[in-house]
């Protein structure tokens, strides 16, 4: 206890006292993994900057978070450079040349159940390494093999096991997911035992780090590494080839960028949703005046749940690739488009979900699994990166000699439209499936900027279908209820995504009158069983001095300097 007070009192004594974990003037890494976030800060100590320490701890997140963190799979970045310009870089995953629109159905036209999910055939064309690569080529400083070395070196000589990874790697239904691949059950299950701060090694993983390290990000999509993930589609009746490998392309796109009150909101455009359904959300909320409302209160809750449900009927109906749909992303993302839908908002009773929409088919898959990150540099770069194999440990399916797992991100496509995905949501055909085609995504990096520009927050979350009212919750709480950023990150969430048509809350969430009111408001209510939604690893920047929150749902962990 005395220990702490004198921790307390020293940081209060260099920096004001801000609710965080961690605080810096020269950098701040917040992710999943102390072992990533001190690779970060290392990289930034040596010179690099906050890209580099992306790259860094992408790769470090390979290792030290197998069922998330990838080489194997895809995801986007947010950056806002310490000049003011700000970029968003999709490496999402794409379908296969060989695949159709119809391939996770029967003859019947009927989806066959798991077949997007844990098959060879759910696994989308990875872009993770492509993406580091694109990224370190325009933006980053230090020499590629001194960021991707340090993960090699975690994979030869191991990290300790943490209670999350614990978790999952004792997981029984994981373990059974793993062990349906025989390369999986060789690397991570037979022989091997995962017991709290157990020190892991992945030998072949390493081999690979080594190569990417030593021969550059091109060695995945035509090197050793490629001809490893052939062998291994072959292996499995996989589709993906040597003409996907080389044609994968990394986007460098304009972020969603648009104004919540007096802050401007930097985020994630398609392939991802993210950005496009979070100004729907938050242009809504500018309707509400929150000095007149308490903490999830009635009001604030039922608005809320409102206001998502029509945003995510917009994500159904609009989103997708935007290389192979239109999208009128300046008319959704206008304040008078969110104006007209808030004004259609009852204040005393919850509109169902089916008179919203045609009727739809409705699931309660429950499960989120991706990893988040955000970082900033001494000259003020921001990068907010989430990236993810869609379900834990993704298809499940390793490549063979290679050490690493592949993505079950087929799934995020709508395999049949109106179908639920694995997060219970639905798409329809603007995401059908398409040779080439990126698959929608709802993970939101975003960017949060003051009125002069100048960084504000660095958000974003793991969640599937949650991770777009995460963020919002995070930007709500900072913003409309002055909260410091570890209590943005910590306090209880809840979520409302259209279908299923019900709100899911956290646990100890809610109080008892908060409840009866929504129920007598025809809103229906679920607990979430788990760790809770999402995991905001947040960095807030008040007067150039950096904040970083880690959020305790899955153990995440900063580290500054
Ligand atoms: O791209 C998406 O939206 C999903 N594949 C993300 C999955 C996810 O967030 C899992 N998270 N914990």
């Amino acid at each position: 206890m005395k220990i702490i007070f004198k921790i307390i009192l020293f940081t209060h004594f260099v920096y004001p006292f801000v609710s965080s974990d961690v605080s810096g003037k020269n950098g701040v890494v917040v992710s999943s993994k102390i072992q990533a976030s001190d690779i970060g800060i290392n990289i930034m100590k040596n010179g690099g900057n906050a890209i580099d320490a992306a790259i860094g701890v992408c790769f470090a997140l390979a290792v030290t978070h197998p069922s998330a963190g990838n080489i194997g799979g895809g995801g986007f970045m947010v950056i806002k450079f310490a000049d003011g310009k700000s970029t968003a870089i999709d490496f999402r995953e794409t379908a296969p040349i060989l695949s159709t629109e119809n391939m996770f159905q029967d003859e019947n036209g009927e989806v066959i159940q798991s077949m997007s999910t844990s098959s060879s055939l759910s696994v989308g064309v990875p872009g993770t390494v492509a993406g580091m690569g694109y990224v370190y080529e325009k933006y980053a400083t230090l020499p590629w093999k001194d960021l991707v070395y340090p993960s090699f070196l975690l994979a030869k000589y191991g990290f300790e096991l943490d209670l999350h990874n614990h978790y999952l790697f004792n997981n029984p239904s994981l373990i059974n997911k793993l062990n349906q691949d025989k390369v999986s059950r060789k690397v991570f299950v037979e022989n091997k035992s995962y017991n709290l701060k157990d020190n892991i090694i992945q030998a072949e993983l390493a081999e690979t780090l080594l190569r990417i390290a030593n021969y550059g990000y091109k060695e995945f999509y035509f090197g050793q590494t490629a001809d490893n993930i052939i062998s291994c589609m072959k292996r499995k009746n996989g589709i993906i080839s040597y003409d996907d490998l080389a044609s994968y392309r990394v986007n460098e796109l304009n972020p969603i960028e648009f104004k919540y009150r007096d802050y401007n909101v930097i985020s994630m455009p398609p392939s991802s949703s993210g950005g496009i359904t979070l100004a729907i959300i938050l242009n809504q909320l500018e309707n509400l005046d929150f000095s007149d409302m308490m903490f999830q209160d009635y009001q604030h809750v039922h608005y809320m749940a409102e206001i998502s449900k029509l945003a995510y009927v917009d994500r159904y109906k609009y989103l997708g690739d935007i290389n192979f749909i239109d999208i009128p992303i300046n008319y959704l993302k206008s304040q008078a488009y969110a104006d007209s839908l808030f004004n259609s908002i009852d204040k005393n009773i919850s509109k169902s979900s089916s008179d919203l929409h045609d009727s739809i088919k409705v699931s309660n898959n429950e499960s989120e699994e991706t990893t988040h990150y955000s970082i900033i540099d001494k000259y003020g770069n921001c990068v907010s990166v989430t990236t993810t194999l869609n379900g834990w440990f993704g298809s499940g399916i390793t490549v063979d000699n290679s050490g690493f797992l592949l993505n079950n991100e087929m799934d995020d496509f709508s395999i049949k439209p109106g179908y639920p995905n694995m997060y219970g949501i639905i798409g329809s055909d603007k995401n059908s499936i398409k040779p080439s085609k990126r698959m929608l995504s709802s993970m939101t990096p975003t960017i949060v900027t003051n009125s002069d520009n100048s960084p504000l927050l660095i958000t974003g979350s793991p969640g599937g279908s949650t991770i777009i009212t995460t963020v919002t919750q995070v930007i709500n709480n900072v913003i409309d209820f002055n909260m410091e950023i570890k209590d943005a990150v910590e306090s209880k969430r809840f979520h409302q995504q259209w279908f299923p048509d019900v709100i899911q809350i956290e646990k100890n969430s809610l109080n008892t009158e908060v409840i009866n009111k929504l129920l007598d408001a025809k809103h229906s209510l679920i607990y979430r069983s788990d760790t809770g939604l999402g995991e905001a690893n947040s960095i807030m920047i008040i007067d150039n001095l950096y904040y970083g929150a880690s959020d305790s749902r899955r153990g995440a962990k900063a580290s500054a300097y």
